[in-house]
């Protein structure tokens, strides 16, 4: 699946991952620390423990954050500065559905990030239509998103993002709370995604055939390269960590 390295394979996808020098402080703490990643790889893996910095990581790759230093480029496009341009670029899956949703039916829901995007109604409207059919929900369309189970409200979160077409989907532990069969549903429906991914799990068998794993610890990369490396590093640290009793860690 890797579509190689060099500057051909980062114009083909527009997917690049470039974090330069990047630092972050929250709340008088170091978040995140000296990032650096230069990536093209299609499908990119995320590990790390609670509170390692993953999901500001995602949110940093989205533009939802800026650094406090440092630069961070998607396709070319500085995410923080250019919100726009960042919209057609980057698409984020949060953990919680629920977190995500503000609009009462399916449509809206769908439709709000397409005219955000400067679609007119009827282009939105038709957008709409597409991905519905897309995914065979076409029945969804007015359906009320409270009625609908926390699996199905995630893949409503999914065709939202997918109908923006963004060249780079982040998700952010998207699996957790949801059954087997929807996790499995899910899993086919992100390998047809035609865009470049990155995965934040907590579990390693999930990336383990993705092209770049990143591992975060401490708000620092401690390792990233290809997938085997990495994860079989991160497992074994964990592995020892988990055969300790402290859980002092979760004090936060
Ligand atoms: N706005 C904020 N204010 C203060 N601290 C923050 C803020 N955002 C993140 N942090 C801290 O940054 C650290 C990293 O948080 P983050 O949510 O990125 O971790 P994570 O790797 O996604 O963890 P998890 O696996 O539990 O989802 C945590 O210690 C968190 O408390
Ligand atoms: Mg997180």
């Amino acid at each position: 699946m890797r579509m190689g390295t060099g500057v051909s394979a980062m114009e083909e996808t527009g997917a690049a991952i470039v974090l330069s020098g990047v630092s972050l402080t929250r709340g008088g703490r170091p978040v995140l620390q000296d990032i650096d990643l230069s990536t093209d790889a299609r499908r990119i893996g995320i590990v790390g423990r609670n509170g390692s910095g993953k999901t500001t990581l995602a949110r940093l790759i989205c533009g939802l954050i800026a650094p406090d230093t440092g630069t961070v480029r998607i396709g070319g496009v500085d995410v923080a500065r250019d919100r726009r341009a960042a919209l057609r670029t980057v698409g984020i899956l949060f953990q919680n559905p629920d977190h995500q949703i503000i609009f009462p039916t399916v449509e809206e829901e769908l439709a709000f990030g397409l005219t955000q995007m400067g679609r007119t109604k009827e282009q939105a409207q038709a957008a709409v239509t597409a991905i519905l059919a897309r995914f065979g929900r076409a029945h969804w369309h007015d359906a009320a998103i409270h009625t609908l189970s926390h699996g199905q409200k995630q893949l409503v979160c999914l065709m939202a993002v997918l109908a923006m077409e963004p060249r780079v989907v982040v998700l952010d532990e998207p699996f957790s709370g949801l059954d087997l069969p929807t996790r499995m549903q899910l899993t086919a429906a992100f390998a047809r995604i035609d865009a470049g991914i990155v995965h934040i799990t907590h579990d390693p068998d999930v990336v383990r055939d993705y092209d770049h794993v990143i591992w975060m610890d401490g708000g620092r990369v401690a390792m990233q390269g290809d997938a085997a490396p990495v994860l079989d590093a991160y497992v074994a640290r964990m592995t020892a960590l988990g055969a300790g009793d402290d859980l002092s860690h979760l004090a936060g």
